[in-house]
């Protein structure tokens, strides 16, 4: 089991990559917090995870809000009596279209789930874990923040952010033993967001734009991604420290 008795919070888990994440996890001896603001996602994967003889718990919480980031923390340490692993991977985005068309509002939204989301995890989840002298800080960001297109711009600056940030973070945190790496996933059209990606309903015409863009020849999947955090997770990946894997089939534009 490679994540047995690990404290795991995996945030906007109740559906999509986050979702792969907290199974993938729970599977390898995790015991996770399945976090989300949709408590009805978040109880199913909750009642699968636990159906497949794993350990998880759901805590609603918003990840753009301090008290609620502290009370999700605050919960890992009450349940499993410790933390040592965070995943910051609820996302947003605004719809694919012209950067001048999206509202003030929007950029916000994009920047407080995306990003600020990043600062109050790391104020509220570093204590717990330099109090068990070390854990690993996962962030899930895209290849929209290495190699951006059109129609996404101030999504793919926020994911660009969540790259150097977790660089940053990585430089600053090592003396404490907290590994900090993010995971670049490429589009996957399974998910909630998938159609604001692509600017409308993932129709045949829009699946093989993206596919052409992939060498591997299909999209990423929850699984694709999972597997990687399962890596930075683990004890494999103790010295792995401040970097981006990209999970993406080798996009190239
Ligand atoms: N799907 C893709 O193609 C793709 C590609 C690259 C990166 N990503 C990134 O992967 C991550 C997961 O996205 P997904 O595609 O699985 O999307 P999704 O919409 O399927 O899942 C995201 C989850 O986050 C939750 N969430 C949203 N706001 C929240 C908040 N404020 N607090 C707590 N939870 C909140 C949602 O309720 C949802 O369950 C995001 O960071 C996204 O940017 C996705």
């Amino acid at each position: 089991m490679r994540a047995q008795n690990k404290s795991v919070i995996v945030t906007g888990a109740g559906n999509g990559i986050g979702e792969g994440i907290a199974k993938r996890l729970a599977a390898e001896g995790a015991q996770v917090i399945v976090n989300d603001i949709n408590e009805a996602g978040g109880q199913r994967v909750v009642a699968e995870i636990t159906a497949a003889g794993g350990t998880a718990a759901f805590f609603k919480a918003d990840v753009t809000h301090s008290a609620q980031v502290k009370a999700l923390v605050d919960e890992a340490v009450r349940l499993y009596g410790r933390l040592d692993v965070m995943v910051n991977n609820a996302g947003w985005t605004h719809r694919n279209r012209p950067m001048l068309e999206v509202s003030e509002e929007e950029f916000d939204k994009v920047y407080a789930i995306n990003m600020k989301s990043i600062y109050l995890s790391a104020i509220h989840a570093v204590p717990a874990l330099r109090k068990v002298g070390g854990g690993s800080i996962i962030n899930i960001a895209s290849t929209a923040g290495l190699r951006p297109r059109p129609g996404l711009t101030w999504y793919n600056g926020s994911k660009g952010a969540v790259i150097i940030t977790s660089k940053s973070m990585a430089a600053e945190l090592g003396p404490d033993n907290i590994r900090v790496n993010c995971i670049n996933p490429v589009f996957n059209p399974d998910t909630g967001l998938a159609a604001e990606f692509a600017g409308g309903p993932v129709d045949d015409a829009r699946r093989a734009k993206f596919l052409a863009t992939i060498p591997l020849g299909r999209f990423s999947t929850a699984l694709d991604v999972a597997n990687a955090a399962l890596y930075l997770a683990s004890d494999e990946a103790s010295f792995i420290n401040g970097v981006c894997i990209e999970v993406d089939g080798g996009r190239c534009v």
